[in-house]
């Protein structure tokens, strides 16, 4: 196993972690980011997210693909929550009202980074200090997000933060899986299969709406595999009216809890989390895809599996706790374990 640092463009750099598979992990300082993850099938490389060439090129196009999201996943409706009875307001944008991906986020960043090898792992460590008042969250809030690649094929996300003031954190890693290798290709013939009995309702903004849904009888339930056409075609039936999902799944904890596999069969992707729900979008971009790798992003041409607590905590914080206190440790941990078929 061994990593190899290159020039990313704007200061930032690009790390590429391999493993003893032919496997090969591509991450980024800026945003925190994956950029690729290549497993060998055939013989031959294949490409299973969505990505780009370099920093610029997120940050002129989408700087959330494959980033670190913070301080908070998804939308906090109003950019309004509360902590212990005292209000906050964050930054909202001006089009929508709402904060999403905690405002001007983690993915706009430079990270520090700390190459790391151990027997049965290759890792990059980044970690990012967010100043007290950082775009209206509270406390000076240190985190990590180290990525890991194993000769297991696992790619391992793992979170750790530090406060000094009660604040809210609730982190993610934005990656869309396309199992063809070719944005161009919508995830149609993908099939997907996850433990989860109920998601989150949300509205026309992609604001929850409070209520949770059993997934039984209805377009959302994947507790069997499923091909996404199937979805697509049927998700007219769901309240929200958009086209494809951009909805929070509520797990259980039977593991793996997300299974998806490509249209050829030949790649799988394992995902097993310590979160209690995925957020699962599925790249409703329409026509406005932007040109990655030299070919425009198909509508649907990505899903991302965005394991948090799901949104709409803030509002009903029945659905778990994204608080976290000075003398409280925050730990989590997701893997996407690629099974190739031999
Ligand atoms: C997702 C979010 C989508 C969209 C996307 C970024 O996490 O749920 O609505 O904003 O990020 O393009």
């Amino acid at each position: 196993m061994e990593i190899i640092k290159k020039d990313f463009g704007k200061k930032a750099n690009l790390f590429i972690l391999k493993n003893d598979k032919g496997t090969e992990l591509a991450v980024s300082d800026q945003g925190a980011r994956v950029v690729s993850l290549k497993v060998l099938v055939d013989g031959k490389q294949r490409e299973t997210i969505l990505g780009f060439d370099s920093a610029d090129e997120y940050l002129a196009k989408d700087p959330f693909i494959g980033s670190s999201v913070g301080r908070f996943a998804g939308r906090i409706k109003n950019g309004k929550f509360s902590i212990d009875g005292e209000e906050y307001q964050v930054s909202i944008d001006p089009e929508t009202g709402h904060n999403l991906h905690g405002g001007y986020g983690f993915d706009k960043y430079i990270w520090q980074a700390a190459e790391k090898k151990e027997a049965d792992r290759v890792s990059v460590v980044f970690t990012l200090e967010s100043k007290d008042g950082d775009e209206g969250f509270p406390g000076n809030l240190s985190v990590a997000v180290t990525y890991s690649l194993t000769n297991d094929n696992e790619w391992i996300i793992h979170y750790s933060a530090t406060t000094d003031q009660a604040t809210i954190y609730n982190p993610t890693n934005h990656v869309y899986f396309n199992l063809t290798g070719d944005p161009s290709q919508s995830i149609d013939e993908h099939t997907l299969q996850m433990n989860a009995d109920r998601y989150v309702e949300v509205d026309g903004d992609v604001i929850p709406t409070g209520n949770l849904v059993a997934v039984q009888g209805t377009a959302f339930d994947f507790t069997h595999e499923k091909k996404m056409s199937e979805l697509f075609a049927g998700v007219a039936s769901e309240a929200s009216g958009i086209d494809g999902l951009d909805h929070p799944f509520l797990l259980t904890t039977d593991t793996p809890q997300a299974t998806l596999i490509s249209p050829d069969k030949k790649v799988t992707i394992e995902m097993t989390t310590d979160d209690p729900s995925v957020v699962v979008f599925t790249a409703n971009f329409g026509d406005g895809g932007p040109v990655m790798r030299g070919h425009k992003l198909a509508d649907h041409g990505g899903i991302t599996m965005e394991t948090q607590v799901p949104p709409g905590v803030t509002d009903y914080p029945e659905w778990g706790s994204v608080v976290i206190r000075p003398d409280e440790a925050f730990e989590k941990e997701t893997v996407f374990k690629v099974v190739v078929e031999d």
